[in-house]
């Protein structure tokens, strides 16, 4: 475990012997969890608007990562309650880190981790200052957390810095879910491509959206490939309509990340 004092660490042991309602109380104690987790059979989010959330999406995503991660580096960006992070140490990963803003989900992902007696370092710590963190990760779960950035495509670009092997990235997806294959350039005076359902756009939340004031940016599916593949990235799968795995491909532009040629301004 990290000794840095933004590790926070779990006000909950992990217990021996589990009383199902003891496991409850606590669980209600720690707030209303977005994640709905297995703890010894009780479950912390059962009413989940979105189903038995994200055991639905991970069933399609879980297929196209090893079952085997033995010494695999894990970085999970935007943890949440801890449910990836838990499946990513549970498939034998080495080095799980998972980061969050949130102290209400990052005390759910400890008591989680704790209780299931898993060892996975949980920090606060915000996507844009990823690169606090040392060294690159094997895998590099960014799920859930695109589109509730006001910068979406520099928090991108500075996770991709980290990745190592994968990407998973996810992001809610609105409009066309078709692909769009982008001629090479167009003419100044074209403008009826923009009227395309299908070519890439993100759409602008100026107000609120499923009453979130965070969900700024929701793209549709063209403009999530696009953004992938422009910030140098392979798309290597997609294993259901909000996910995407990748591979670093071209991501260093004349030997240097993207990011730090755009902000210095040589890209
Ligand atoms: C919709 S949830 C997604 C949780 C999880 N990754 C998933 O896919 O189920 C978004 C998460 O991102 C966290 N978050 C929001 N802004 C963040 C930021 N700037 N840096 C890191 N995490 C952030 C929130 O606290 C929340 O836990």
């Amino acid at each position: 475990m990290s000794s840095s004092p933004d590790v926070l660490s779990s006000n909950y042991s992990a217990s021996n012997s589990v009383n199902p309602d003891e496991l409850a109380r606590r669980i209600a104690e720690l707030g209303d969890w977005f994640h709905n987790l297995d703890l010894c059979g009780v479950h912390t989010a059962p009413d989940h608007f979105l189903g038995d959330f994200p055991n639905v999406k991970w069933k399609d995503i879980a297929k196209e990562i090893p079952d085997d991660l033995t010494g695999a580096s894990v970085l999970d960006i935007g943890c949440n309650g801890g449910f990836y992070s838990i499946q990513m140490k549970q498939r034998g990963a080495k080095r799980v880190l998972g980061v969050d803003v949130d102290d209400r989900y990052l005390n759910q992902a400890r008591f989680a981790a704790d209780t299931l007696k898993l060892d996975i370092e949980f920090q606060k710590l915000s996507v844009y200052a990823i690169d606090e963190v040392e060294g690159q990760f094997d895998y590099v779960l960014f799920m859930g957390l695109f589109y509730h950035l006001r910068y979406p495509v520099l928090a991108l670009d500075k996770v991709i810095k980290k990745v190592k092997h994968r990407l998973v990235f996810q992001t809610m997806i609105r409009g066309s879910e078709n692909p769009f294959h982008a001629e090479p350039d167009y003419k100044f005076w074209e403008k009826k491509i923009f009227l395309q359902p299908d070519f890439p756009a993100m759409y602008f939340i100026e107000k609120s959206y499923s009453n979130d004031y965070t969900n700024w940016w929701i793209p549709n599916r063209a403009a999530v490939e696009g953004v992938l593949r422009s910030s140098g990235l392979q798309l290597f799968s997609h294993p259901e309509a909000e996910t995407w795995i990748c591979t670093p491909h071209h991501v260093l532009n004349k030997g240097r990340y993207i990011l730090d040629r755009e902000l210095d301004g040589t890209l």
